[in-house]
């Protein structure tokens, strides 16, 4: 039976390779448009995002539209069989607008309005932006939304930040009076007693700012829960009239590596796929592993935001132009890192973009067409070559991951985390420890979803939660159950400590999974950078591992009330004290790591132990290379397992059998081992090993 997902558009239904298209900067050069179709079908693209920023092109002037230049390039577009993603331009808006209406334009969290200017700059509140985003994208809608040529609707581009302007207040206090019903309630949530903070109406109630209130964690974060949900009803603000023409065409909204500043998780709902833009500084470092497994881990959130094929909305061909240093594509490189989406579930390489902006910010930024305007180019010649790469991948349109370990990594942490006032405030860290936990699982060549606490754990084996510091009793009693019929659970120092409302968990940390691990939290201390300790293996532990790893930054205090203890503390007044446990629950075992570990070898070899207990295994049973990894999509008949390898020179990867075809060349593959040239990559069918349910 097989498994995989329809095509993001039937109309297209191959891999989608193209890029950011801005035809509206080059109106006064007609040449130069029938010149890009020419290129568009030499360099194999299929696919292109117009008019991302186009609204002054669009409306020149208030009520005056213009879609005379945009009907010309559609039409081209149909005619010579390349599809659109068509934008809503509500990314940046005109100049005459702001002007009108300064209200559009955002203000500050020091209460200060911005000037025109830049883009991303507008009230997600303010009723005239709203009111003229609704007139455009209808009037988008009902001449675009059934063009052939148009494959789906790309909504604004990357959205973000904040707005404290009066409609904005306003629209938080009645966002708090829904969510808390009265002021009792939300002084009590917001432990507002402190210091005097207690509000007594409504109208006392603003936004935090840096000289008025910013002390009440409560109140930061349900400002930081609001600014993202006000963001996301933006969004669906925008797509309501897209939908009044044609119900069928998908919406995508294009999201940022870990970007911090919405719920990710929450804005999945009101799109029909996943697009992102990934854009990694590549050859920065000796090897480019730790890069890698950090845009791999974003690959595999986006996919696990909906379970299911997402799309690399914008890359870069060649370089940026806006990270601190800008190094080139090494030949292999575009290949593997375009092929590294894929693998973990993306089902377009896409790219910003077309063709370089001759003025302006982004002149200098790769494009698939440089200022030069021809094709003889590498990085022409590396885009024609994907797109030839993809053409022949269409098999694996549309399959799967699947991962049998759940990471979990929660926005509302992540708020809390970082405003918690604790025992580090240098920087906690939560973002990197959990990359550094996936790193292992990287390394050794398992897949991994990245799952939110709220979602369901039941397709699991093992589940692995570094530093859930927001913990709701409903999740810790769900993780308990789970752990109970036979899950395991990976739980680190500083987990359990506050509720949904960030108020602490009294009773004993890690509050509500304290029986799960069979441990008390009693005390947690932060180390300057210069301080160490060590966690020494206890002779005869079950996961049979010995030696010490050097400890850093946090380490907890805690008292087994039940676990085994693995490992202690080497020195300081808390030697022999627990530094690893694991207890056993029902069918299940919950293990808990005190302190931060310094190096990636602990965690590998840690995983390693900890996965063969839980029965999860690599996709090719063998020992990968440092700086290889594994990524398997399958359809249940067949397995398509990619081996990547990011080392910084040529590998050899031993198969656990025979049964391997090369994807590429059609050839069924030699044992023992493979080839894998520096930057390359193989992809590999075989018969599907079974996909769990
Ligand atoms: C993205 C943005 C694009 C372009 C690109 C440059 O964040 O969506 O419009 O600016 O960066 O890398
Ligand atoms: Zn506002």
């Amino acid at each position: 039976m097989s498994i995989k997902f329809p095509p993001i558009s039937g109309k297209l239904p191959v891999f989608m390779h193209g890029a950011d298209y801005n035809p509206d900067q080059w109106q006064h050069r007609p040449d130069v448009l029938e010149e890009d179709i020419r290129l568009m079908k030499l360099a194999n693209c299929n696919v292109m995002a117009v008019g991302i920023f186009a609204w002054a092109a669009l409306e020149p002037e208030e009520g005056r539209f213009e879609f005379g230049w945009l009907d010309d390039v559609l039409d081209r577009f149909a005619d010579n069989g390349i599809y659109a993603w068509l934008a809503t331009p509500t990314g940046a808006r005109p100049t005459w607008m702001s002007e009108k209406y300064p209200e559009v334009l955002r203000v500050s969290a020091n209460r200060v309005r911005n000037l025109h200017g830049m883009r991303h700059n507008h009230c997600y509140t303010s009723p005239v932006y709203r009111e003229k985003t609704t007139i455009m994208n209808a009037k988008l809608a009902e001449r675009y939304a059934n063009h052939p040529a148009v494959v789906g609707w790309h909504i604004s581009n990357e959205y973000g930040g904040e707005c404290h302007c009066g409609y904005c207040q306003d629209a938080f206090r009645e966002w708090l009076r829904l969510k808390y019903g009265t002021l009792e309630a939300l002084n009590h949530a917001w432990w507002t007693s402190f210091w005097a903070h207690t509000y007594t109406s409504w109208s006392q109630v603003e936004s935090p700012s840096p000289h008025g209130e910013n002390m009440v964690h409560g109140q930061n974060l349900d400002w930081r829960r609001f600014v993202s949900d006000q963001t996301i009803d933006f969004l669906r603000h925008e797509i309501m009239p897209l939908r009044a023409f044609n119900l069928e065409l998908p919406t995508t909204a294009n999201l940022m590596d870990l970007f911090d500043g919405i719920d990710y998780r929450k804005l999945a709902d009101a799109i029909d796929v996943i697009s992102w833009d990934a854009y990694p500084t590549w050859h920065n470092e000796s090897d480019d592993s730790k890069t890698a497994a950090w845009f791999s881990f974003n690959h595999d959130l986006f996919r696990s935001l909906k379970r299911k094929p997402f799309m690399l909305m914008e890359s870069t061909p060649s370089l940026t132009n806006w990270q601190p240093v800008s190094k080139l594509k090494r030949p292999g490189m575009h290949r593997l890192s375009s092929l590294q989406a894929v693998a973990h579930g993306s089902d377009t390489v896409q790219y910003f973009q077309w063709r370089k902006s001759r003025g302006s910010s982004e002149k200098f930024h790769g494009a698939v067409v440089d200022h030069v305007g021809h094709e003889h180019t590498r990085v022409f010649r590396d885009v024609a070559e994907l797109g030839e790469t993809l053409a022949g991948l269409t098999e694996v349109l549309g399959t799967p991951a699947n991962a049998r370990v759940g990471i979990v990594f929660d926005w509302d942490n992540r708020w809390a985390v970082r405003d918690a006032q604790g025992p580090r405030n240098m920087g906690i860290g939560y973002e990197n420890t959990v990359v550094q936990h996936y790193r292992a699982f990287w390394s050794l060549g398992i897949s991994c979803d990245i799952i939110g606490s709220e979602d369901d754990f039941g397709q699991y084996d093992l589940i692995v939660a570094p530093m859930l510091y927001l913990l709701r009793e409903e999740t810790g009693q769900r993780l308990e159950r789970w752990v109970e019929a036979g899950g395991t659970l990976v739980s680190t120092y500083w987990s359990g400590i506050v509720d949904e409302n960030d108020l602490c968990h009294l009773g004993g940390f890690p509050g509500p999974l304290r029986k799960t691990l069979g441990i008390w939290a009693e005390e947690i201390e932060g180390l300057p950078a210069h301080d160490r300790n060590g966690l020494v293996y206890e002779a005869g532990n079950t996961l049979g591992f010995s030696g010490t790893h050097e400890v850093h930054e946090i380490c907890e205090l805690i008292h087994s009330e039940g676990a085994e203890v693995l490992a202690v503390y080497a020195d300081d007044f808390y030697a022999g004290r627990p530094a690893l446990t694991v207890n056993e629950l029902g069918a299940g075992r919950a293990f808990y790591l005190a302190a931060r570990v310094m190096d990636d070898a602990f965690y590998q070899e840690m995983y390693e132990g900890i996965t063969a207990l839980a029965g999860v295994s690599p996709s090719i049973d063998t020992v990968l290379p440092h700086g290889v990894t594994l990524q398997t999509r399958t359809d249940g008949e067949f397995d398509y397992v990619f081996v990547l390898n990011f080392s910084g020179s040529p590998q050899q990867v031993r198969l656990d059998g025979a049964g391997y075809t090369d994807m590429e060349d059609g050839a069924i593959v030699a044992e023992p081992a493979i080839e894998l040239p520096l930057h390359g990559v193989r992809i590999l069918k075989r018969t599907a090993r079974g996909v769990k349910k």
